[in-house]
């Protein structure tokens, strides 16, 4: 049950409620601000940290998370972590990405039933069926996929070195899975022939080329930075393709006056906060994934201490080393 919006309660969180101002309207604070107050010290009853991906709401990824960052950044920072409980606020292939790299760790996620359309798309059998057509051929599967499809893989990927591992491999031809659209992307990029699998983001494929020259018309010297999870067309388009790190990362490096990014809604309000000079224009796509994950589920995981995450050992072996051996290139 949330705490009533006490004068107490009100001074405890302004200094936070003063980070989010300019994306979360006053009157919504006080619904937000006993959950906050209550996670803060949970995590420290607890000995908990909580990992957020940059699409999770503004008042998770900036008031409650100790360390945010794309899905590269969460799995090398969770090997980090020296706490003896991990809360994954994001979807499910990231919370048992961190418990492959900590094994020993208790990891949670808030609600267990946030999974991706990416990892839906495939299975471990589906794998073993590819190997069996492209005998040889070396196994690039994205992080978006389930433990039991990283085991069957020779490496895994993100979208922040996606580009890197392929090239790695100084393989020809590679299988790249499950996304059809980051692998003609890289594909494209890097001239390596790419058998691809049809699945697809469910937030990144619905925006098209027509789209972009759209925004560009409405909004005259507007940068695009686009997510390598859309459409080759889409790529096109755009001004720059990279992992939501990297399109931080170069609002952050080129301050442009307007920018739409093009991926999850979230974002947009997180970077904002930070870069309060550039104009965000929102096309408004929403992970409804990510959307599982709120203040009152995350608060309920750490009162409860669930829903903890394990995988089959007999899995997870082989799920981690594509998993490292990604980490070493
Ligand atoms: P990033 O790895 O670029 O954060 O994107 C992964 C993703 O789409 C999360 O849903
Ligand atoms: Fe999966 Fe797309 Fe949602 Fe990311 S944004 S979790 S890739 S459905």
């Amino acid at each position: 049950m949330s705490l009533a919006y006490s004068p107490d309660l009100m001074a405890r969180t302004a200094a936070l409620y003063d980070r989010v101002k300019s994306v979360i309207p006053s009157i919504e604070w006080p619904a937000f601000a006993g959950d906050i107050d209550a996670i803060l010290t949970l995590k420290r009853e607890r000995d908990a940290v909580i990992l957020a991906h940059n699409y999770q709401t503004p008042e998770i990824f900036h008031c409650v998370a100790d360390i945010v960052g794309d899905s590269l950044a969460l799995a090398r920072e969770a090997m980090k972590v020296d706490a003896g409980t991990i809360v994954l606020a994001g979807v499910h292939f990231m919370a048992e990405t961190a418990k492959l790299l900590n094994p020993a760790k208790r990891v949670l996620i808030p609600d267990p039933g946030a999974g991706c359309s990416l990892a839906a798309s495939i299975t471990a059998a589906d794998v073993r069926l590819l190997r069996q057509r492209y005998p040889g051929v070396p196994v690039v599967t994205y992080v978006n996929t389930s433990a039991a499809v990283k085991a069957e893989s020779d490496i895994c990927c993100t979208s922040g070195n996606a580009r890197k591992i392929v090239e790695s491999l100084g393989a020809p031809k590679v299988i790249m899975l499950p996304d059809e659209y980051l692998a003609q992307n890289i594909a494209a990029e890097t001239g390596v022939e790419i058998v691809t699998w049809a699945g697809h983001c469910e937030v990144h494929e619905r925006f098209t080329a027509r789209d972009i020259r759209q925004l560009r018309e409405g909004h005259p010297g507007i940068v695009v930075l686009a997510h390598p999870e859309c459409p080759p067309e889409v790529v096109g388009e755009s001004d720059f393709t990279g992992s939501t790190a990297a399109m931080i990362d170069y609002v952050g490096r080129k301050r442009p006056a307007r920018v739409v990014l093009v991926t999850e809604c979230s974002m947009s309000d997180n970077v904002a906060v930070q870069h309060p000079g550039t104009e965000f224009i929102r096309p408004c796509n929403l992970c409804p994934h990510m959307k599982q994950i709120t203040l009152p589920k995350i608060r309920h995981a750490l009162e409860t201490m669930q829903h903890e995450v394990t995988i089959d050992p007999a899995v997870a072996e082989p799920a981690r080393r594509a998993v490292e051996r990604m980490l070493e290139v």
